[in-house]
This record gives structure tokens, C-alpha cells and sequence, in this order.
């Protein structure tokens, strides 16, 4: 069953930024490209970095660990079309804004793909 579980209140997040915050037992990568939010699984499949903490550059956001990049709209790695994040559906409702999530769900990690084309190999 799905429930909506706040993620922040708004304000946290201006145009332009991203944030990470625990969700259930998720980790999520909320972000706002010109008020439209966007939010991804925050484990970054490569090696586990944060991906909420990492720098957002349009709709891009950029593993601070090692580089890899993901659309926030998609979840799609930039470079492969085989790497895709969990994306959650969002909603803002009286200044809060919340995903939707599957209760009891597990995490589930996809597997890295260190060094196949497309992906950065550090
Ligand atoms: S852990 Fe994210 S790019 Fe390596």
C-alpha cells in the first residue's frame, strides 16, 4: 500500500536546489527545478554515495562522490541508458512537500556498473 510522507516543508528547497532526507526507510534526493519538484532514490547506485547532497545544475544532479549524473525527471543516468533511479511522485500540500511511497517496501540497490561504457570508472 502507498502512503504520502512529508519529505520537507518547501521553503527548505528553493528553485535551483536539492536536498536529502530519509523518507521511511528510504533515502531520497528531493529537488526543485523552477517549482516543479522531483524526487529519486538518494543511494547512488555507483558505490552508495548521497545523491541529495550532490550539486544540481539544471535538471542535473551530480553524485558528489564520484560524478555520476542523473536526471531528475527520469531518474536516467546522463551517459547510461541501463542505469535509472527509483523515482517517487511528489506533491506539495499547505507549504510541505511529500512523496509518495510504498509502505514496508524494501530498498532495493541496483547493481553499480563500474566500467561499462557510459559510466565513469573511479
Ligand atoms: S558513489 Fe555516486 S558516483 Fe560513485
Amino acid at each position: 500500500m502507498a502512503e504520502w510522507l512529508p519529505i520537507a516543508a518547501a521553503s527548505e528547497c528553493p528553485p535551483g536546489t536539492s536536498l536529502e532526507r530519509v523518507v521511511g526507510n528510504r533515502i531520497v534526493a528531493l529537488a526543485n527545478l523552477d517549482g516543479v519538484w522531483h524526487a529519486i532514490d538518494g543511494l547512488c547506485p555507483h558505490q552508495g554515495g548521497p545523491l541529495g547532497t550532490g550539486k544540481l545544475c539544471g535538471a542535473l544532479l551530480t553524485c558528489p562522490w564520484h560524478g555520476w549524473q542523473f536526471d531528475m525527471p527520469t531518474g536516467r543516468h546522463r551517459l547510461s541508458a541501463t542505469v535509472t533511479q527509483p523515482r517517487f511522485d511528489v506533491r506539495e500540500a499547505e507549504g510541505q512537500v511529500l512523496i509518495r511511497v510504498e509502505s514496508g517496501a524494501p530498498v532495493e540497490v541496483p547493481p553499480a556498473e563500474v566500467g561499462t561504457a557510459g559510466g565513469p570508472t573511479a
